[in-house]
């Protein structure tokens, strides 16, 4: 038979499901809460600025706290709030205790966490401990002389030794990682830039002011920790040669060092296992093996690796599909009997995935953008949803060098300009790559600066805010925002979707990603385009269909074992 599903059908399916919406799961899995999750990313710069000076803030967010509810996500991770002099936009901390001035007071924080937790909303909190900001106390005393009780806070390298052995920096403008530093003829090292000296984690005092600081956030009621670029923490302090090039992979080289695993056992033991919180770390280390070490509960260390493979693949030149469904399926197989992982297509180290893996030009970027939500809310992980997907936000428009403002960028064009490299090709690249992408404020609505501030925003506001935005899309029952609130309606509805097994069905198909998930007796199809052509897909699965629970277009062309995908269309269906 052949037959057009009406997509009134689906909206009441959906709405109907939508009422259940607070339902948690199911109950064996309650201390691993963390597994059922949705966590929402919010770039608290680039939010909502609730005093008109251009940069998002806390009470901006305490705004907006009601919308992030009705998203239908659970949790919240915050990009870092602390008291920062901004050279890496809050990843440089000068005091751990203490709110960034831009961002507000300890206060706004306090109210926050206040009306998170009375929405049933839980708060990540970024901690940023591979380094710390070089205007830090701790560092201010490490610098002034070379017996300071906080000498060994940070790595020093006498200069009377001669010039230590090369280090990668990733945002050095010159790519050293080594500073020196007159006061006390030293060099003091730093694997992001020079403002952000890295910490020594080899020294307990070290270790034990971490835990301290943890705690405190923990004691406040905080609900989790995501370790920023912690991979990199332990260092073999000898500093020795490193192979010629050893830049171009410098991740074996600077993750997962001896030690690390000690240092995350002592931290679980004093902090995660103190308190009910859960752990993230940034990057899941060089290999599976790296990653399940991270994350097998019985070693007593994270919660859940979050692997960079998949984001990292979308280059300006394109990226290759097949490896992106291999990726996902491999990332999954390798921990389907233990551990867990995150699913994510972007964050704010990331270009906007709609520009990446979807589609950003007018006539598919709702479509794509649905699809790609699609896929994060049905794989296997807990999903990370980043500030405006749920709108289908895109890359933004940028000229010259001047319209960038982070670090990443303006330090990577001096570099590239001194070696002479292609500078053409280089700005064309950056466009698309860079981080700033990411990081243009919150889409609001239409009117000038989207609603986000009345000042002139830090970064200037995407100019396709006057047709993507909040308000255009909270009353379209169409809109990518209300098939984002209908995913994780869903996935709350459906555990198998959270837990079940998946197996992918179409690993060689050049357009669609096909897969199912498996819990309990019930089972789930899933089928993505991600292309802009009309494929026909024959799959035997389809003819078990029973129910349509998504479907990103009106309606569906479906016969037998036949179903005709328009472009960027996907469907999850439960099956008979
Ligand atoms: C992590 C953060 C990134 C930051 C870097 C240095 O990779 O995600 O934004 O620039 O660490 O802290």
């Amino acid at each position: 038979m052949n037959y057009k599903t009406i997509f009134c059908l689906l909206i009441i399916a959906t709405m109907i499901s939508c009422n259940s919406n607070n339902s948690s799961g199911p109950d064996s899995q309650v201390d691993e809460w963390w597994k059922e999750e949705i966590v929402y990313q919010i770039y608290p710069r680039s939010f909502k600025d609730s005093n008109g000076d251009g940069v998002g803030d806390l009470k901006g967010i305490i705004e907006k706290l009601d919308y992030i509810q009705s998203l239908g996500v659970t949790a919240v991770w915050l990009n870092p709030i602390y008291s920062s002099p901004n050279d890496d936009n809050g990843y440089d901390v000068s005091d751990y205790r203490n709110i960034m001035k831009d961002f507000g007071t300890m206060k706004d924080f306090d109210l926050l966490l206040e009306g998170l937790h009375e929405r049933g909303l839980k708060l990540i909190m970024d901690i940023v401990v591979n380094h710390s900001s070089d205007e830090h106390k701790w560092f201010k005393q490490s610098r002034s002389s070379r017996t300071n009780p906080y000498r060994d806070y940070y790595h020093w390298w006498p200069a009377e030794k001669g010039k230590p052995n090369y280090r990668y920096s990733l945002f050095d403008e010159k790519g050293e990682a080594w500073k020196y530093d007159k006061k006390t003829d030293a060099y003091y090292l730093h694997y992001f830039s020079q403002k952000q000296p890295d910490l020594n984690w080899s020294n307990p005092k070290l270790r034990q002011e971490v835990y301290d600081i943890m705690k405190f956030w923990a004691q406040k009621g905080v609900d989790g920790f995501r370790l920023d670029a912690f991979q990199f923490a332990a260092k073999d302090t000898s500093f020795p040669p490193f192979p010629e090039g050893f830049e171009k992979n410098f991740i074996n080289y600077y993750a997962m060092q001896e030690g690390i695993h000690d240092y995350l056992k002592e931290m679980n033991k004093e902090v995660f296992s103190q308190y009910k919180v859960m752990s993230v770390a940034e990057g899941a280390g060089r290999n599976f093996e790296d990653a399940h070490n991270l994350v097998d509960a019985e070693r007593k260390e994270l919660n859940m690796a979050y692997a960079f493979d998949g984001v990292d693949l979308a280059k300006y030149e394109g990226y290759d599909f097949h490896r992106f469904k291999k990726i996902f399926t491999q990332w999954d197989s390798a921990f389907e009997k233990k551990g867990w992982i995150s699913i994510f297509l972007a964050n704010h180290d990331q270009a906007r995935m709609v520009s990446r893996f979807g589609n950003d030009k007018a006539m598919y970027r709702e479509v794509s953008a649905k699809m790609l939500n699609t896929f994060i809310l049905t794989m296997r992980g807990t999903p990370y949803c980043y500030y405006g997907d749920e709108l289908g936000m895109t890359n933004s428009t940028f000229k010259g060098i001047e319209d960038f403002r982070d670090i990443a960028a303006i330090n990577g064009y001096k570099k590239a300009k001194s070696k002479g490299e292609d500078m053409d090709y280089f700005m064309d690249k950056l466009r698309f790559e860079s981080r700033d992408n990411g990081r243009t404020p919150m889409q609001w609505n239409s009117n000038n600066q989207s609603g986000f501030s009345t000042g002139k925003p830090w970064l200037p506001v995407n100019t396709n805010h006057k047709v993507v935005n909040v308000d255009q899309q909270l009353n379209d029952p169409f809109s990518v925002l209300q098939h984002f609130k209908n995913l994780t309606a869903m996935r709350k509805n459906n555990p198998g979707l959270v837990h079940g097994k998946y197996k992918i069905l179409t690993p060689n198909h050049a357009e669609i990603y096909a897969y199912t998930r498996e819990h309990e007796g019930k089972k789930y199809l899933i089928l993505l385009n991600f292309s802009e052509s009309i494929v026909k897909i024959q799959l035997p699965e389809i003819k078990k269909i029973k129910q349509t629970l998504i479907n990103n277009y009106p309606i569906m062309d479906h016969q037998k074992d036949v179903m005709v995908l328009d472009a960027y269309q996907a469907t999850v269906h439960l099956l008979q």
